[in-house]
């Protein structure tokens, strides 16, 4: 597998994290297949397709005040022209009283190369338990 390849895709990855915390929909929608499919928390063990179900988070403004997401430990296995890139993400934030906070979870990303681009096609995100919430 190219080195180079492997760059893109977790820097075209990161670029979606970042959109994503900051409410970028435009960018978001760039990198995103239209058919994305998905598991997520917020969708309470449904699939869901497509993309109109995350942009009712865009349009709630992404999030205040200064956070960033780190993917640890990051992996990028290539099928062919479908990429799978798995990873702990880590997002550091500050609560609405000024405190750092942290949470993270668990996520696989699969890319598929078209018309010479690669498209975000599904993801799957499981949260990790927050320190003391057992
Ligand atoms: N909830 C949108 C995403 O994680 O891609």
């Amino acid at each position: 597998m190219g080195t180079n390849t492997t760059e893109d895709l977790l820097r075209l990855n990161q670029r979606l994290l970042v959109s994503i915390a900051e409410g970028d929909w435009a960018t978001y929608q760039e990198l995103c297949d239209p058919t994305l499919t998905a598991f997520e928390p917020e969708a309470l063990g449904q699939r869901v397709e497509g993309l109109e179900f995350h942009h009712f988070y865009f349009l709630l403004g992404g999030r205040a005040g200064k956070h960033q997401s780190t993917m640890c430990n990051p992996h990028v296995r290539l099928i062919g022209d479908v990429a799978v890139v798995t990873y702990i993400r880590l997002n550091q934030s500050v609560s609405a009283t000024g405190d750092p906070v942290s949470s993270g979870s668990q996520e696989t990303r699969i890319w598929q190369k078209k018309e010479g681009r690669w498209w975000h096609v599904h993801f799957h995100r499981t949260a990790l338990p927050q320190p003391g919430s057992d």
